[in-house]
């Protein structure tokens, strides 16, 4: 049940719980509907805290009994949890309840998949379990008993019994509840084994359901990977005799650190070279670092409270970029998560939504996690770093370790070891954690007398969240470039901490290009109207910097293409060109230069120009400027593509993975003049998804997809993975007049299983993506979305508030889509019983 007004949860109402738990036991007595949980809890007094009602969080629980020092006790029971009197010296808490994991369809406590019983505690899942104070600043050994049958039954820690039906096991690591974890079910294991720097053996499993066993020898692999890489590059041993690793099919998110039992949804782990793409491959080695690097990031030291998430969050995801870029390419890496940012977080940051990196109110935390928490927290740190240096950023992050190894932490402790490390005052710079909104930064150059003056002027638009934003500090890697190509200085970090600021380079013989933001060392739009970015395309040595260029000049054409009617720009033409037949780049740079920003990123352009951005103008533009480019390629389009083509037996790695991404670049380019016959031979014979999914695209987009798709359906019906690319693919590829009209059909598919996130997701998350189609002037978009929206949330709420994001830019638009929209948007608003989630997500996004 819902209170009739939800109740705001601020930052500055932090206070400590009044207890300490010193030990937890749970007994589980699994039943698909009845479940039984037996709790008993070993409570302290806490001196530090203030006075307080002894209360525990508890929901959707059945309460059958309650005992203190083992007498019968009746507690005042509410819809949130649960009061009662407590000694005023240590006692022990002990209840029963009933829960229902069958009929836990929002997947969120313990809830079943398959039939097979797992959970999903954080945020505050674990209140849907038994009652607890479900707080990440109280932690507690767990012992856990598990009785049920049925031939796999898994907890944290370390086994300590194993019989038919039932289990113990044993955490020796406090740790708070939403770490908490349980997974039952007839699986199978795919074992490995780890042996740490100080010597001891890790048993690891990756456990999956019969049939999937072929789909794991990738994310064990890239486990190894993590658990060595952690040790060398930041000295962090894994801490348990066992790390085991579940596939999930039902599940809101990518994966979940449970200490020692990740779960994963099935997407994030589950990997073959037939079912996977190269994207899937390195996405899913990236959760799998993300989920281990937590162990130390996150479980040995977690969080005070939710509105720290970033702590674990930025850090993390930091720690995972940093992996990547050393198993793979560090430019690939860099120029991938900057188009990840701009396509997700700057949008956020721009709109209703946006919130500090460190938020300070909230209603429903699973509203927060969001990618200004976990990307944009992952871009402070970077900047930290690049502030500090490498190695005070390694002695701080050690003392962090050492320090707070245990501890529920905050933003403040963070940084308080780079002030001890650095000597340095990160007063200003913590306002990267407190302030919302995307700074701007503009530049303006002046060049007299062998001095090139660059003055910076950073300005952050205000929101409901940050009305009066201050400046901040901004690193700002800057290096020049002669006019014959030469670097005449080599990356310098300027650092920013004015409004407007001057820094001059002096005693130079020519006025050079300056390119600058290199790497991009700061989250921040820049705004450099005297760039030269076609010099910079030809010359620049910083991959970021020169990737960009090329973004730059794409960009420029097609703001003119849109705004003028202009013929796509022969001068990007002809860079783009030159810099896809360098032989001297790495493919996969290549076919990143080739990228033209999206169609929602453009319209954003425009937005911030107080222009009203056309989608079916946009899309019209994107069309002509790859036709354009087709007909500037002509036949070099089929010399890359054959000369990228892999002759040798697939593997996910970084190389083949760039050869194959210019090689589908240039078939896209092919589609265009053959209507499809390379796109279909490379259907016919492709060995791995990733190419048979590339020429799908292109068949589909060539009007002749098809006898492909049902081919497709065909061989893979029972692949539940591969039928979400089937789905999703249909919908992304779909004409704008059709999208809608590809989607609604799909649901309509025996397949369409809509309380499943992921299928829920490869239908209208593509939707929403489908920019043209989604904001068809029609309405038909906004309308369907609204339709499913208003049935899964009943069900679902976190996965339905989540996709109400693709209302958030809704104010850019014309007076007659936005009128489209906000009826959409009070359409959900007014249905009885709508959760908090998507109260709260559509209230903000309304303003
Ligand atoms: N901590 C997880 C991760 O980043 C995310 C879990 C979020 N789940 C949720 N229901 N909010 O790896
Ligand atoms: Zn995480």
């Amino acid at each position: 049940m819902r209170d009739a007004a939800p109740q705001t949860i601020y930052l500055s109402d932090y206070t400590a719980f009044g207890w300490r738990v010193e030990q937890v036991s749970l007994h589980f007595t699994l039943a698909p509907s009845a479940t039984r949980v037996r709790s008993r809890i070993a409570f302290a007094p806490n001196a530090d805290a203030p006075a307080q009602p002894f209360f525990l969080h508890g929901e959707a629980l059945t309460l059958i009994s309650a005992r203190i020092d083992g007498q019968d006790i009746t507690p005042d029971v509410t819809a949130e949890g649960l009061t009662c009197t407590v000694p005023d010296s240590a006692f022990v808490f002990e209840a029963e309840v009933e829960i229902d994991p069958a009929g836990n369809t929002a997947l969120e406590g313990l809830y079943m998949s398959n039939g097979m019983y797992c959970t999903q505690c954080e945020a505050e899942g674990f209140r849907k379990i038994t009652y607890y104070p479900d707080r990440p600043d109280v932690m507690a050994v767990f012992d856990v008993t598990i009785e049920g049958d049925l031939p796999v039954l898994l907890s944290n820690g370390n086994p300590v019994s194993t019989a038919q039906g039932r289990a113990e096991w044993h955490d020796p690591w406090p740790k708070p509840a939403y770490l908490f974890a349980l997974v039952a079910g007839d699986l199978v294991a795919h074992p490995g084994s780890f042996t740490t720097r100080s010597g001891r053996e890790v048993a690891l499993n990756l456990y999956v359901r019969p049939g999937d066993e072929g789909k794991c020898a990738f994310g064990m692999q890239a486990l190894k990977d993590s658990m060595k890489w952690d040790e060398d590059v930041y000295a962090r041993e894994y801490d348990l005799d066992l790390f085991n690793i579940v596939a999930v099919d039902d599940f809101n998110m990518g994966a979940m650190e449970n200490k020692g039992l990740n779960i994963f949804n099935s997407s994030a782990v589950l990997a073959s070279p037939e079912t996977s793409t190269d994207m899937n491959f390195e996405r899913i080695e990236a959760i799998i670092a993300h989920e281990y690097f937590h162990n130390w990031t996150g479980n040995r030291i977690t969080c005070r409270d939710w509105f720290q998430l970033c702590l674990k969050e930025g850090l993390t995801v930091f720690r995972d970029s940093q992996f990547t870029a050393d198993m793979r390419s560090a430019p690939v890496k860099r120029i991938s998560d900057v188009i990840d940012l701009r396509a997700r977080q700057f949008p956020e940051d721009q709109g209703p939504l946006a919130h500090p990196v460190r938020p300070d109110r909230f209603q429903e935390i699973n509203n927060f996690y969001t990618a200004t928490v976990y990307e944009k927290g992952a871009e402070v740190i970077r900047m930290l770093k690049t502030l500090v240096g490498d190695e005070a950023y390694a002695q701080a992050v050690q003392l962090y370790f050492d320090r707070h190894d245990g501890d529920a932490a905050t933003i403040e402790d963070w940084l308080k070891v780079f002030e001890e490390t650095t000597g340095r005052d990160l007063a200003q710079f913590k306002r990267w954690y407190t302030q919302a909104g995307t700074p701007r930064v503009s530049v303006a150059e002046d060049w007299a007398d062998g001095t090139l003056t660059l003055t910076f002027t950073q300005s952050t638009a205000p929101s409901a969240a940050s009305p009066d934003p201050q400046p901040q500090v901004i690193p700002i890697a800057v290096g020049l470039i002669a006019p014959d190509g030469a670097e005449v200085a080599t990356t310098r970090v300027l650092e920013m901490t004015e409004a407007t600021q001057r820094f001059a380079f002096d005693g130079l013989a020519q006025r050079p290009v300056a390119s600058i933001l290199r790497d991009f060392s700061a989250p921040v739009v820049l705004d450099h109207p005297d760039a030269d970015p076609a010099h910079l395309l030809a010359h620049d040595t910083d991959p970021f910097t020169r990737w960009e260029a090329a973004r730059t000049l794409a960009r420029r054409s097609l703001l003119a293409q849109i705004r003028d009617g202009a013929a796509p720009d022969e001068a990007y033409l002809d860079g783009i060109h030159r810099v896809a037949t360098d032989r001297s780049l790495d493919p996969a740079t290549r076919a990143l230069m080739m990228g033209a920003p999206g169609q929602s990123e453009l319209a954003g352009v425009l937005a911030e120009h107080g222009e009203t951005p056309d989608p079916m103008a946009i899309h019209a533009a994107l069309e002509d400027m790859r036709a354009a480019m087709a007909a500037r390629f002509g036949g070099d389009a089929m010399m890359l593509y054959a000369e990228n083509t892999v002759t040798e037996a697939y593997a996910p790695d970084a190389a083949q993975s760039g050869q194959r991404a210019l090689a589908g670049v240039m078939l896209s380019l092919m589609t265009r003049g053959d209507n499809g016959t390379a796109a279909q031979a490379q259907f016919d014979h492709a060995d791995n998804m990733t190419q048979k999914l590339g020429a799908l695209a292109q068949l589909i987009t060539a009007g002749r997809g098809d006898a492909a798709l049902a081919a497709f359906e065909d061989r893979w019906r029972d692949d539940r993975l591969v039928m979400d690319k089937w789905f999703g693919l249909q919908v992304a590829r779909a004409q704008p007049d059709d999208a809608a009209d590809v989607a609604q059909r799909l649901t309509a598919h025996p397949d369409f299983n809509w309380q499943n996130p992921n299928r829920f997701r490869a239908v209208f998350g593509t939707l929403a993506m489908h920019h043209a189609g989604f904001h068809h002037a029609s309405g038909k978009g906004y309308a369907l979305l609204a339709d499913w929206l208003i049935k899964l949330d009943p069900l679902n709420p976190q996965t339905t508030a989540r996709m109400c994001s693709a209302f958030q830019t809704w104010k850019r638009y014309d007076t007659e889509r936005q009128k489209l929209m906000k009826t959409q948007i009070d359409r959900i608003l007014a249905t009885p019983g709508l959760s908090r989630d998507t109260t709260e997500m559509l209230t903000r996004i309304a303003g």
